[in-house]
């Protein structure tokens, strides 16, 4: 049994996210906790939501609640969709709890002892009709390294580029549009990332399992040479700077993307705080490596826009705090899953939002769409056909119909309990060889983060028992040969049920209903392994309970609805 710890980006507060959102890093950690935890392992799935910075500011300030109300609200509302949808975290915190607000200014004050902080005089963008500073993303201008006219002051989203607000061409204000700006000069602490850059190139050095593209961002900004980064900003909301560490900033918030990723460590304390007799040591098992945390795999789960902040500007927090804390073993990042080939967008109703799913189907439909369509090598763009095909072909036309044909002919012919008679012959030997393939496959992908060939391989293993029902027909062999239909379907639901075990991480709830099928079955003994396929999991003589209609076929002219209320290929909604 291993130990694994795992991440996912944490979502910002400002909003319900979007499909996007979620397949690009919360569903995938989720598979990946489910198979782990399947498999034997002790797993710890760790999320929060990231409340601080400009951006909850401002959805505060437009839904006319102050900012600490607002998170609260939005907070539950994404632990709640998080929860429908499945997420089996084991914590779910959120940034601006008191955890955090300890650790950040632990590792602030680590880092200023260690001598990778100093204090700068900066000039930074003050928007007089706004009557406030404005934080680096919400001044827009044009990103002069490759001309892009929307690029924020943090970081131009068609390069890449992470930027300072002051290096915009043409800047101007993103809450107000004024070109009314002015330099103002202000203290801010600046972490030297440059000084921890040999370190950091070490670290990624060792990392050859890392994916290329997670690779290649890490160089491309180390060999472009590691900017300092100024980790304190102008803003009420936030982690206040603690004075006694800080006295020449005193009054300031510690940048937003400086205490997020501390989140993680925080949400783990929020954990260890509310389910441990002792806190300090349940929390240093994860996370302190000199106390216990030496034999844990640290796997995180991100868009790809969040890969920099994961390489680098987080373990240089990390490294250079001269502690002994867990970095990162295994990051998986995705590309952008699209709407149409266009953005999802939230002022513009374009696109699927988590809420709007759940209210158009249950979780495991999207689940399964998501995975089986994850932008991994490349972005991927939603559909409604490809959703709908999804759905009709694998779930309905795939999964739902071999359980839905085993179970009917079991209960029509023989009760409802697992038929008796007859024995095992070459078409179940060949079956069994096949599905330990197809077994073999699936779990090599799950080790590997490899989600849609995994999608693929579950697809293939539930198809074979499609194959083996078309060429084994006991829906006509049992007028004629009772003993060979019962072991047919006996073989059929031994496969459901092996199956049942294999598909969980990506349809729980589906596993769930399936599971209620075989009473007889010690579910908890089952471990998701290569043997899985080997083992006899029923027997002649169980009792076995039908599931009811598992997977609703959607209508052509339903997803035609959908697309036109959500927006389709044209663009907007009607
Ligand atoms: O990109 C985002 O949505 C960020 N809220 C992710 C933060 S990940 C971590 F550092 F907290
Ligand atoms: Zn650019």
């Amino acid at each position: 049994m291993a130990r694994h710890l795992i991440t996912s980006a944490l979502p910002y507060i400002n909003g319900v996210k979007h499909l996007g959102n979620l397949v690009g890093s919360m569903l995938p950690s989720d598979v990946h906790a489910r198979y782990l935890r399947a498999a034997g392992h002790e797993v710890l799935l760790i999320c929060a939501t990231d409340e601080h910075g400009t951006p909850a500011e401002l959805a505060a300030l437009e839904s006319g609640q102050d900012v600490a109300t607002f998170c609260t609200e939005q907070y539950e509302v994404q632990r709640d969709l998080g929860e429908r949808f499945g997420l089996s975290w084991d914590w779910f915190g959120r940034t601006s709890r008191p955890q955090n607000h300890v650790l950040t200014n632990h590792f602030a004050r680590r880092l200023r002892a260690e001598g990778f902080c100093e204090i700068r005089s900066t000039d930074q963008v003050y928007s007089v009709l706004d009557g406030r500073f404005l934080p680096d993303r919400y001044v827009v201008g044009t990103c002069p390294n490759c001309g892009y006219e929307r690029a924020r002051g943090d970081q131009c989203e068609q390069c890449g580029k992470q930027l300072d607000p002051t290096e915009l061409v043409d800047p101007r204000s993103a809450v107000s549009g004024s070109t009314e700006l002015e330099i103002r000069t202000s203290n801010h602490v600046f972490l030297q990332q440059s000084l921890l850059a040999d370190r950091i190139r070490a670290w990624v050095d060792t990392k050859d399992t890392w994916p290329q593209q997670t690779r290649s961002i890490a160089y491309k900004w180390l060999d472009e040479g590691l900017a300092d980064r100024g980790i304190t900003r102008d803003l009420d909301w936030g982690i206040p700077v603690d004075p006694a560490d800080f006295p020449e900033v005193e009054g300031k918030v510690w940048y937003v993307w400086f205490d997020a990723p501390i989140g993680y460590l925080a949400s783990t304390r929020e954990w260890a705080d509310a389910t441990a007799d002792d806190p300090q040591a349940a929390f240093d098992r994860w996370w302190r490596v000199d106390r216990g945390a030496h034999d844990v795999t640290y796997t995180q789960f991100m868009g790809k826009d969040n890969v920099p902040f994961h390489t680098l500007s987080f373990p240089a927090t990390i490294l250079g705090s001269g502690e002994d804390w867990k970095l990162v073993d295994r990051l998986k990042s995705f590309n952008w899953l699209t709407y149409y080939g266009g953005k999802f967008s939230t002022s513009d109703h374009r696109g699927v939002f988590m809420s709007d799913a759940l209210d158009l189907l249950p979780a495991d439909y999207w689940r399964w769409y998501l995975m089986a369509n994850a932008p991994e090598s490349d972005d991927a763009s939603f559909t409604w056909e490809l959703f709908g095909s999804a759905v009709n072909k694998d779930l309905v036309g795939t999964l739902g119909n071999l359980v839905n044909r085993t179970v009917t002919q079991v209960t029509r012919h023989f009760g409802e309990q697992v038929p008796e008679g007859g024995e095992p012959g070459e078409p179940e030997y060949e079956l069994a060889q096949r599905v330990d393939e197809r077994v073999t496959e699936y779990l090599d992908h799950l080790d590997g983060l490899e989600f849609r060939k995994a999608t693929a391989a579950l697809r293939a293993l539930w198809a074979e028992g499609n194959g083996y029902l078309e060429e084994r027909e006991p829906w006509r062999t049992v007028k004629v040969d009772r003993d060979r239909t019962a072991c047919t379907l006996r073989t059929a639901l031994g496969l459901v049920a092996g199956i049942t075990g294999a598909s969980e991480p990506f349809l729980p709830a589906t596993a769930r209903a399936l599971r209620g099928v075989f009473p007889a079955v010690d579910w908890q003994q089952l471990v998701l392994d290569r043997d899985l396929a080997r083992v006899e999991l029923v027997r002649a003589g169980d009792p076995i309970a039908p599931p009811g209609l598992l997977f609703q076929k959607l209508a052509p002219e339903q997803l035609t609805e959908w697309e036109q209320r959500f927006g389709g290929p044209e663009g907007s909604p009607q």
